[in-house]
Formats: structure tokens, C-alpha cells, sequence
């Protein structure tokens, strides 16, 4: 089964300090286990040179947010197509910060995951409910409608090429992860949709864990059968953190 991590720099990190930990991050490559596929997602400044100190290595470099047009009048944006032209290989859409704090609706989260396919590189799609929706116990019925919203028409062979993050808002930078059976659980639930969607794609798309994810706690998460790797916020920032949580991820793999 596909493995994946990938942090999420979030707007975080200046020129020199990126170049910092993308120089760890060069230099510790070499040493990656195998069959863990790693991204990264500096802020956009910081890809064109993330994308150069990182040739060669096993990893990948993703953005965090596009357009989901093509190009034309849209002052502050960036397309797919640009990111795609710069090397960048995912993009991450729909992330929970996004919608909280720039309105993305699941129509724009919809619309973005087609135009980075367009362009031949990966949606890492983000859904995940607010605390008052778990409070609520409507957590699956609120992740039942994003992910509804966001991929119902994809084609299968599209959604073969998807990659998805469950993240529970409330875990988001609180140092309050999920547990282990919360992630597993919801997981199971966003697999069942998917194979709804997609009957013959949906046991092969990686579906990740959020919030809160660090060494610490990430073996007992990554357990989960439909755990199939991290997204990574503040541990990302770590290149230490980073690499174990790599390291961990390929011990908790599980068989193709
Ligand atoms: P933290 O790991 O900082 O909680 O952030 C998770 C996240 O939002 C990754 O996209």
C-alpha cells in the first residue's frame, strides 16, 4: 500500500531558514528508507528553490493552494499550471485553513482537485470536521459531505491519482491529537465513501492523518489500517522531526 508524508510549512519559514531545512532535508535524503513517498510544501516563494535543492533526492515538492483557472485577471493567485511548470509535483486543496479564513467553499475545493489533475500533478485533498461537529456526533455526516462535494464526478482514474488527508480541525496545532480509533474510525468511514465513488480506485488512494502528528504519537496513529501516512504541520518544520516521522511511517507500511 502507498505510504506517504508530507508537511506542510504552512506560511512559515523566510529565504534563509528555508534553505536551512531544505539542506537538512538534501542531506539526510541518502538516508531515507525506501517505499515511503515524502513532499514537502514550502510557502510560494520558496518552491522554484525548493524544487532545485531537493533534485535528486526522494522528495518531493508540493504547494500549498492554487487557482483553479488557468490563467487571466485573478491578482495574488497562482495557477496549477504554474506550479506544475516550476517542478512542483502535489498541491494540497481544500486545507481547513483555507475555508475557515479565505471562504473556500466545497465548489472551489472541487474545482481546484480538476485543475491540478489537468495539469498532471496530485491533489493532496484535506477534509475534516470543526470540535462542535464532534461534539455534535455529526463528525462522519459533516466528512461524508466534503468529501461528496469535492469528488463526486471525478473519474476513477482520476481518483487513482488522488491522495487524501483526514484532518480534524480541532487537532490542528493544539498539541490535542486524535486518537488512534477517532483517526482509524473516520479513515474507515472516508474509505467507504471513496469506494462508493470509486469501487475499483479506493483501496489503493492513501488517505493520511492531521493534527498534531509528531514522533511521539505517531506509531499508535499510523496503525490504523486505513492510515496511510501523515500530514504534517508543526513537526514538519523540524527536520529531525520531519525524517522520523518518515522513518516511522515506513515501519507501520502496510503490504502491498
Ligand atoms: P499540525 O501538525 O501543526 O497540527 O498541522 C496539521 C496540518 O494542518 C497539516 O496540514
Amino acid at each position: 500500500m502507498r505510504t506517504v508524508i508530507a508537511g506542510n510549512w504552512k506560511m512559515n519559514k523566510d529565504r534563509s531558514q528555508a534553505l536551512q531545512l531544505l539542506g537538512h532535508l538534501a542531506q539526510a535524503a541518502a538516508e531515507l528508507p525506501a517505499g515511503v513517498e515524502v513532499f514537502v510544501a514550502p510557502a510560494f516563494p520558496f518552491l522554484s528553490l525548493a524544487v532545485e535543492r531537493l533534485q535528486g533526492a526522494p522528495i518531493a515538492v508540493a504547494a500549498q493552494h492554487c487557482h483553479e483557472a488557468v490563467s487571466g485577471a485573478y491578482t495574488g493567485e497562482v495557477s496549477a499550471g504554474m506550479l506544475a511548470s516550476c517542478g512542483v509535483k502535489a498541491c494540497i486543496v481544500g486545507h481547513s485553513e483555507r475555508r475557515q479564513y479565505f471562504g473556500e467553499t466545497d465548489a472551489a475545493v472541487h474545482a481546484r482537485i480538476k485543475a491540478v489533475l489537468s495539469v498532471g500533478i496530485t491533489p493532496i485533498y484535506c477534509c475534516g470536521e470543526l470540535r462542535a461537529d464532534r461534539e455534535a456526533g455529526r463528525h462522519q455526516e459533516v466528512v461524508g459531505a466534503q468529501v461528496h462535494e469535492a469528488l463526486t464526478g471525478l473519474p476513477g482514474e482520476a481518483m487513482a491519482k488522488l491522495i487524501v488527508a483526514y484532518e480534524p480541525v480541532w487537532a490542528i496545532g493544539t498539541g490535542l491529537n486524535a486518537t488512534a480509533a477517532q483517526a482509524q474510525e473516520m479513515h474507515a468511514f472516508i474509505r467507504g465513501r471513496l469506494r462508493a465513488l470509486a469501487p475499483e480506485q479506493a483501496e489503493g488512494i492513501p488517505i493520511l492523518y492531521g493534527g498534531s502528528c509528531k514522533p511521539e504519537n505517531a506509531a499508535e496513529l499510523f496503525a490504523g489500517p486505513d492510515v496511510n501516512g501523515g500530514l504534517i504541520g508543526g513537526a514538519s518544520l523540524d527536520a529531525g522531526a520531519f525524517l522520523e516521522l518518515v522513518r516511522i511511517a515506513h515501519r507501520m507500511k502496510k503490504p502491498e
